[in-house]
Parts: structure tokens; sequence; C-alpha cells
């Protein structure tokens, strides 16, 4: 009744913002995704006769986090089941705008369902991990990600594998700490009081389409512009919500201020942000290194993480 698993964060080029349905977690739209390699989650769940769920991670004791992670191994195992010893480990600082609960929930899920023996495919299993946490849905796959929302359940495919366009993504760090608000509330707070969330809901079909076809088109100069898009509408939903929520720092601003100068001279490269201060330049792998020094230059970034895209959540064996 123990099993182990990985998974890595994704990075969303176009964003999951807003709920359609809170009980559920259903998005209100869709959103499309790259899973990253070189960052990951590591998660043990064992079955045991204990009387309470209990919960380490990466060394410490998390019992504030503990309700999210019972309830969905009530999901994945069922409200019967016995209660789980939770060891999860992960390599880059968590709850800062890292998609760490992505990597936490895909790999919590594929860990509890190989434990339990509940047998669940791996689309249930997206399903169950984005009802913890939308964005850890399209972790469960590798490469790059598609999560469309119905009225009752998502979907999640896989539009193309890792190595179909080898894409490299530089991680630049700004600020290690936790976020001050996390994203459920952020996104509440925009669906009740940005005057744009109308706006946003109904034009996301347009940047998801203009996204599939790029990847389809491996063209790299039109995904840049509808992601780098799609992402500035996404702050500027938390920027005009009420009262505000700007995840951006100084740094922030000086990376992309680095990328566009990149762009300038010619590499093929774009930037992304999620709910955090963090910049995430995708890159094409011969841009890759320039875009690594330059952002390991700009003022204010801590320091920079390289990674390819990976595969899937997987069960490890020892
Ligand atoms: C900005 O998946 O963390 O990273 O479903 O409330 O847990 P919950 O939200 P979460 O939101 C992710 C928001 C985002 C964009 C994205 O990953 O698509």
């Amino acid at each position: 009744m123990q099993a182990s698993a990985q998974a890595q964060p994704n990075i969303a080029l176009v964003k999951y913002w807003g709920k359609r349905d809170h009980v559920l977690n259903l998005p209100a739209v869709g959103s499309l995704s790259l899973t990253l390699d070189s960052l990951w989650t590591r998660m043990s769940v064992s079955f045991e006769d204990i009387e309470h769920d209990v919960l380490e991670v990466n060394g410490a004791d998390a019992t504030a986090m503990l309700p999210r992670v019972s309830r969905c191994l009530d999901l994945v195992a069922g409200e019967e089941r016995r209660r789980a010893r939770i060891i999860s480990e992960s390599n880059f600082p968590i709850a800062a705008g890292l998609a760490s609960s992505a990597s936490a929930f895909a790999a919590l899920v594929v860990a509890a369902n190989e434990a339990a023996e509940t047998g669940h495919g791996t689309r249930q299993l997206a399903r169950l991990a984005g009802a913890a946490s939308g964005s850890a849905a399209r972790s469960v796959f590798g490469g790059f990600v598609q999560l469309t929302p119905g009225d009752a359940a998502i979907e999640v495919e896989q539009l193309a594998r890792a190595d179909d366009w080898p894409l490299q993504v530089i991680v630049a760090l700004t600020n290690e700490d936790q976020k001050p608000i996390g994203s459920s509330e952020a996104m509440m707070r925009s669906e009740k009081s940005s005057p744009f969330y109308q706006r946003w809901i109904e034009a996301q079909a347009l940047d998801l389409g203009a996204a599939r076809d790029a990847l389809f088109d491996r063209n790299f100069a039109v995904l840049s512009g509808v992601c780098e898009h799609n992402c500035l509408k996404m702050h500027s939903l938390t920027w005009t919500s009420r009262p505000p929520v700007v995840y951006w720092n100084a740094a922030t601003v000086s990376c992309l201020e680095t990328v566009r100068t990149l762009q300038a001279k010619g590499h093929g490269v774009f930037f992304t942000m999620d709910a955090g201060p963090q910049v995430k330049a995708v890159c094409l792998p011969e841009s890759a290194a320039v875009a690594k020094a330059a952002l390991e230059q700009t003022p204010g970034v801590i320091r920079v993480m390289s990674s390819g895209l990976g595969d899937g959540a997987r069960v490890l064996k020892d």
C-alpha cells in the first residue's frame, strides 16, 4: 500500500485564470502548457493504520497544506480509505509562482492511485489532479498539453510530445519567498472585480486556437506573440482587480526588458509569468544559452534555472 511518483511543473503558455465552478474547481477557460523536465516533485503515499493523514514537505511537517491533500486522496481512493503518510520533496522553491502545486498534485494522484490500486486511467487522474489544482491536470501529461473545460469535467490531452519540438525554458528567480496571495484567491478577486474579466473569457478561444496552430506549424514567432499577449492579459486582470494583485517586482520588469533586447537581436525567446514574480523565458534551443546568460546578468535576478521539456507524471520504481 505504498507507492512513489514524480511529476514536473508545467508552464502555461495560454493561461488558466478564472473558474466556472468553485466547488468542482472547473476552469472558466481552456489553457495550453509545456511540461518541464529538470524541475520535479516526488511524492510518496503510504496507506497505513494510523489515525490521521500526515504530510511532510521537504523534510518539515506541513499541516497547513494537509486538508487539500487529504481531499485529493479521498477523490482518488474514496473517503473510506485508510489514512495516509505522505512525503513530498521538490528540487525548486514551492508556492513562489513556479507551479509547485501542479507537480505536487499530479504526483500525488499518480502515487495514490498506485498505492491504493484504484486503477484510474490517465485522463481520469488528470481530472482528479485538476479538482485539487486546475493546472495540476496538465502535469499528468508531458510535452505540450491542452486543457479544455466542459460543463461537468475537464478534458486534458497531449498535443505534442516533448521531443517533437524541444524548446528550452529558462526560469529567472527574482524572489524565492512564498507569494503573498495564492492563485485561487487572486482568480476569485479578478472574477468579481476586474472590468476586463468578461472580455478575457470571450477572447480565450482565439488565443488558444492561435497557439495550437503555431505549435502544429512549429511557428515560434507566432507562438511568442500569442503567449506574451495572453500572459499580459492575465496579469492585467490581477492589476485591475480590487484590491489589486501585482505579482511582479522591479526585477520582473527588468527581465522583460532583457527578453525584448534579445528579441531585437533576433533571438528566439519570449517571456511568460504566472502567479508570482519569476520570469520564464521560453527559447528555441539555439537561443537558450544566450538567454540564460542575459537573464543571469539582469539586475535583481537571484538565480536562473534551465529546463527542457519533459514527460508526464509517472510511478517511480525504486
Ligand atoms: C497563473 O492551478 O494554481 O499558473 O486551481 O486554484 O489551484 P487552482 O489554481 P492554479 O492556477 C494556475 C494559474 C496560473 C496559470 C496556469 O497555470 O494556467
